[in-house]
């Protein structure tokens, strides 16, 4: 005997699922989504958004750090080896007035571009016009978030800052 569903039996929706219940989907619209997440990737990159690095090491910083002042941004040295890898640049270094030490990337968080103390109390990139307050807050312009930091550790009157491995100098502003 055939049963015919009535008007009040409940038929299966579909789902999109395959007879053997796995979901179908194209090669074409995988490759599609593939290919746009990559290019979201690279475009983050691109604009500084996205703060992907290589694990880093601590390296000595080139600072006295009795004699910083509170709230006045220092540039200073690090060089040593990560990973293998010989590293060496600078960093922005702040005595904050509640006693910690803070320590800037010198690349800005836009473009890479190196930027500067002014005296104006900001951090200024001249390559867009970006400014920055000295807890590394933008101001205005371009710049997407705030300064990157390194991690930072003062003791027995040494500064040591955790840099990436893959650590490049800034661009120069123009
Ligand atoms: S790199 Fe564009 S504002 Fe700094």
């Amino acid at each position: 005997m055939n049963e015919t569903p009535g008007p009040h039996t409940a038929r299966p929706r579909s789902t999109g699922a395959t007879p053997t219940g796995t979901l179908s989907i194209s090669r074409r619209r995988a490759l599609a989504v593939i290919g746009s997440t990559v290019a979201s990737i690279v475009l983050l990159d691109a604009c500084g958004s996205a703060a992907v690095s290589a694990p880093g090491g601590w390296v000595r910083a080139d600072v006295d750090p009795s004699g910083l002042i509170p709230d006045q941004p220092v540039p200073v040295r690090f060089a040593g080896t990560v990973g293998g890898a010989t590293v060496a640049g600078s960093a922005w270094l702040v005595r904050r007035s509640a006693g910690d030490l803070v320590a800037f990337d010198p690349r800005c968080t836009h473009a890479r571009c190196a930027y500067d103390w002014t005296d104006q109390a900001s951090f200024a990139c001249l390559c867009h016009k970006g400014f920055f307050r000295v807890d590394g807050s933008v101001i205005s312009g371009p710049p997407p978030r705030p300064l990157d930091r390194f991690n930072v550790r003062e003791t027995d009157g040494r500064v040591e800052l955790q840099v990436p491995a893959d650590f490049s100098t800034p661009r120069p502003a123009d």
